[in-house]
């Protein structure tokens, strides 16, 4: 279980009965009676990982066949944290076996207003649960805990709040039609925002009526195991969500497989390419959020330190991997200089190191991979010509570390300008007009978010009509709320994740 006071509740009316049981037993040792005493640290609570973990599949747990195992490591560190299993062509039948089941069974005909009770246990459940989850997210994937703990986890419930409401006011939701569910749907998540992409997918999936089966990501998957562990505390029937772990063959198998109804999907363009030519053809529906080369635009009347701070926030959440980080700064150029020079400074103060430490601000890179591949990124900034700035400051000796940095003297054409490099480096260009701005905002193959920054609202409005990109921060940047639509134009990928029309990828509307 995921913690020892919430062990014995299952069911509807025992899920929200006891506030607080599980952090509490969680932090237990706390002298309440005699003297003042520090309360433990977020670093001394370590949730309850489990060396080994099988599959959720119908409602129970299913170990991973013989050899079919790999380790999930903790990449601030290196060393791994638990095996999981690696699924198959097998489990993956039987885990869209299951979800047919349940659909066809009591999920899809049940009313909105039951669903929504489900939906609203769960979310209780994760509010609950918030810290221990977070700091699982934050030792399986590198955030700061400081973002897992204040970001991820808080935007978590909110997404199942958010959906558990909407589940019984579908009708108001699209006026004058029938909306039912689509059916079985196959959802496959990204490792940089591991629970929050799952609560994404399936909050509105769930809140719609359809069943789940979602792959989580290799280097991230204990936080959707423990949700898996949430739905049985929770006492959704069996198969309404069935959670799979493995890498790139099993989310293909699941893309694959004839009884999916719909594929969503978040990760980056090259595999959402191949899966949108997979599905090609069949009568499977599918959402596709990828990449994004987000321009965060500063102009000379600006509030300048303000902007600083947005552009800090932009590029170095989640060390860059975020898709839609502000990883082109388009500054105006009177005010470039005055603005690298506070960016310098401003980094200076970054603290990169322990994400378990709350005062980290950078925390480690996802995997040896994705540093590897930050690193060849950075180099060919370097090997064509453009000037890289980092932070100083030693990094830790183990793991997988980067040092926040941005570069000057980019050009359109460079690498570092029009390729994702998903990590702590920042790409600086100018423009003179607001009409080179656009343009520059728009010289690129994706379309996912971009940020304006003006003390000029009519400025504001006119620049944002002109760029081409899901989401638009007016003076602020990587701010997320459920009742916001998120997704892309062009490379960035189609459908919308959030706010009502987050609901119409997953209903069919007669
Ligand atoms: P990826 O796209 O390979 O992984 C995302 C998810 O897709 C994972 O769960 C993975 O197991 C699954 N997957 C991989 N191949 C698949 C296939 N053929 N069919 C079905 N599912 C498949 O991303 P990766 O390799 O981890 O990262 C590479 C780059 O992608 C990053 O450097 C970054 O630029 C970008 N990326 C973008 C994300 C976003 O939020 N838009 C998230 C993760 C990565
Ligand atoms: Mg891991």
């Amino acid at each position: 279980m995921i913690s020892g006071g919430s062990q014995e509740r299952r069911g509807p009316a025992a899920a929200g009965a006891a506030p607080c049981s599980s952090q509490a037993g969680a932090v237990g040792g706390l002298d309440l009676g005699g003297g003042w005493g520090y309360a433990p640290s977020v670093e001394s609570l370590r949730p309850p990982i489990r060396g080994e973990y099988g599959f959720f599949i119908d409602g129970k747990w299913r170990g991973a066949a013989e050899g079919k195992t790999f380790a999930s490591l903790n990449p601030a560190t290196g060393q791994g944290l638990a095996m999981v299993g690696e699924a198959g062509a097998e489990e993956v039948d039987l885990a869209v076996a299951a979800a047919r089941r349940a659909y066809e069974g009591e999920w899809s005909r049940m009313s909105g207003g039951e669903r929504g009770k489900y939906l609203f246990r769960i979310a209780r459940l994760i509010q609950e649960k918030a810290l221990e989850l977070a700091v699982l997210e934050t030792m399986d994937g590198g955030k700061p805990i400081r973002e897992s703990r204040d970001v991820d986890l808080p935007l978590v419930a909110a997404h199942f709040f958010y959906y558990a409401g909407w589940a019984d006011k579908l009708g108001y939701a699209f006026p004058g039609r029938r909306p039912r569910p689509v059916g079985v749907v196959g959802q496959i998540i990204p490792w940089n925002f591991p629970l929050l992409m799952l609560a994404w997918k399936v909050a509105p999936a769930l809140a719609c009526g359809n069943t789940v089966v979602l792959k989580a990501a290799e280097t991230t998957p204990l936080t959707a195991l423990h949700f898996a562990r949430i739905c049985e505390e929770a006492g959704l029937p069996d198969g309404v969500v069935n959670i799979l772990t493995g890498a790139g063959a099993t989310g293909e198998a699941l893309v694959r497989h004839p009884g999916v109804d719909k594929i969503a999907f978040t990760g980056s363009t090259e595999v959402g390419k191949q899966i949108a030519a997979a599905v090609a053809g069949s009568a499977k529906r599918l959402t596709l959020e990828l990449g994004g080369k987000g321009a965060n635009v500063v102009f000379a009347d600006a509030p300048l330190d303000q902007a600083v701070e947005g552009i800090v926030q932009g590029i170095y959440l989640n060390a860059g991997q975020v898709c839609c980080a502000g990883s082109r700064l388009l500054v105006e150029e009177s005010v470039h200089d005055v603005v690298v020079g506070k960016l310098r400074d401003r980094l200076a103060t970054l603290r990169v190191g322990d994400p378990l430490d709350k005062n980290t601000d950078v925390g480690a890179i996802n995997s040896a991979a994705q540093l590897a591949k930050i690193r060849s990124l950075v180099a060919s900034g370097v090997a064509e010509g453009a000037e890289l700035f980092q932070a100083p400051g030693a990094l830790p000796e183990q793991g997988f570390f980067f040092s926040p940095g941005f570069f000057t003297q980019v050009t359109p054409s460079h690498r570092i300008a029009r390729e994702e490099i998903f990590g702590p480096v920042l790409s600086i260009l100018t423009f003179r007009t607001p009409q080179e701005a656009a343009e520059r905002a728009n010289n690129t193959c994706y379309g996912l978010s971009a940020g304006i920054w003006t003390d000029k609202g009519g400025k504001m409005f006119q620049l944002a009509q002109q760029i081409k990109a899901g989401v638009i921060w007016a003076n602020t940047y990587n701010k997320f709320d459920p009742t916001s639509p998120f997704g892309g134009y062009k490379e960035s990928g189609f459908g919308r994740e959030g706010g009502r029309q987050g609901l119409a990828d997953y209903v069919v509307l007669e």
